[in-house]
């Protein structure tokens, strides 16, 4: 856990808008966020300068992209009033963040991310050898530390970037959080903490820093997590004092990997646009059912009276996310012992992915047909985003030398 982690319970994440959401992205993100923001102050934002680091070349259809995405959200059931919406360029925080992050972070670092040459190699037709694309995930990292979250629901493939970012943010406390009269406002710091807990407070921190005690330094977090008369800066304060690493400015957040299921494409590879094997969170029904009919299926069937495995086949891994216990029962059964035709099991998929589908549809089109609605919601995002942004790039101004008076 990290240092911060005691002090909020806010949520971070974002998702480059590569057009329609799909069933693997609602599967695999959306519907774990949309849990999330009732849990949670969550911040949700379209990721488009992510975007432009791969696609800088063609960006005429980024608009409706943005705007698709947003409105798949909303039709999914992000609830505006309940998680702030917004776009990543439209907070120029972001931008400055990374530009002012960039300046500590070592080459190797960024070189060194995994995805970093996974995507060279997967994108080849594409000249990534931009300083763009290699500052990805400091890119990534300025998003997530301006909120000062303390979870980052992400993807696997993520959670490398999550990691350099607590990198990132402990190389500028260590930089930066030196206050000059640091050692002074520690000590008014543990004033406001009451003695008792201020003695308590410094053997644990010594139990800590010479023997490493993990466990002493839990207790001294717990401390300062429950003590309402410390402010927040004296509690970062005291947060470094504790790890000695001086002010923590920057918090270290935590990914939050949540067990999602594998959502096959029509060929039986991980649903993706890059394989056009999807299905569209809001396509029109009959599409989808004759997409679930042209579906791969346990390639031993050839004949409607060869027995089957659904394991070897992606129509039972879309039943196991779409059908109920007993449909389950009666795959499994008609399907090993040939009782049931791929075409009759198939009908019975599309029947429940279009019903879920319908209901997304008829929510999106209330969005489609109110477009003034969904930039209100937007921008009003935006707003509430950017004052938590400029009040994280305020404490880094000044913790950096940088604000001029
Ligand atoms: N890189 C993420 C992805 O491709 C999107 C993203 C950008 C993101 N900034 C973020 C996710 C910050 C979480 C937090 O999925
Ligand atoms: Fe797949 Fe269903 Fe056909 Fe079995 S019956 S092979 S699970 S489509």
């Amino acid at each position: 856990m990290s240092a911060a982690s005691t002090t909020t319970g806010r949520v971070l994440s974002g998702m480059r808008p590569t057009g329609a959401l799909h069933l693997g992205n609602y599967h695999g993100a959306l519907k774990n966020w949309i849990e999330l923001q009732y849990q949670h102050e969550c911040y949700f934002f379209v990721a488009d300068i992510h975007a432009l680091t791969t696609g800088y070349e063609d960006t005429s259809s980024l608009n409706d992209y943005v705007w698709e995405m947003v409105i798949d959200w909303l039709a999914a059931g992000i609830n505006p009033s309940t998680a702030t919406l917004f776009i990543q360029s439209r907070v120029p925080e972001h931008s400055e963040l990374h530009l002012l992050l960039s300046m500590i972070t070592p080459l190797g670092w960024l070189e060194r991310v995994p995805t970093y040459k996974d995507q060279q190699d997967q994108l080849r037709d594409k000249d990534l050898a931009t300083y763009g694309f290699l500052g990805y995930p400091l890119l990534q990292s300025a998003d997530i530390l301006l909120y000062k979250p303390t979870l980052i629901p992400v993807g696997e493939d993520q959670v490398a970037h999550v990691e350099i970012t607590r990198e990132v943010a402990r190389r500028f406390n260590h930089v930066y959080g030196k206050e000059p009269d640091f050692e002074l406002k520690v000590e008014k710091a543990l004033k406001s903490l009451g003695s008792r807990n201020s003695t308590r407070y410094n053997e644990l921190r010594r139990l800590y820093q010479e023997q490493g005690d993990a466990e002493a330094l839990t207790k001294a977090r717990t401390i300062l997590d429950g003590n309402a008369r410390l402010t927040l800066a004296d509690r970062e304060r005291l947060l470094g004092y504790l790890e000695g690493t001086g002010r923590s400015i920057l918090v270290e957040p935590d990914a939050l990997l949540t067990a999602t299921p594998k959502v096959p494409g029509l060929d039986g590879r991980k649903m993706s646009k890059s394989y056009a094997n999807t299905i569209g969170l809001r396509e029109d029904p009959d599409i989808v059912a004759k997409k679930i009919k042209t579906m791969q299926t346990d390639p031993a069937r050839v004949r409607r009276n060869d027995p089957g495995d659904p394991e070897k086949c992606p129509v039972w891994h879309l039943h196991k996310i779409y059908s109920d216990a007993e449909t389950q029962a009666w795959v499994q059964q008609g399907c090993r012992t040939a009782g049931i035709g791929c075409l009759d099991c198939k009908k019975r998929l599309a029947d429940s992915v279009v019903a879920e589908i319908s209901v997304i549809r008829e929510r999106a089109r209330e969005f489609e047909q109110n477009r003034d609605l969904v930039r209100g919601i937007i921008a009003d995002g935006c707003a509430r985003a950017r004052d938590v942004a400029r009040q994280t790039l305020e404490e880094v101004h000044q913790a950096m030398g940088m604000n001029y008076r």
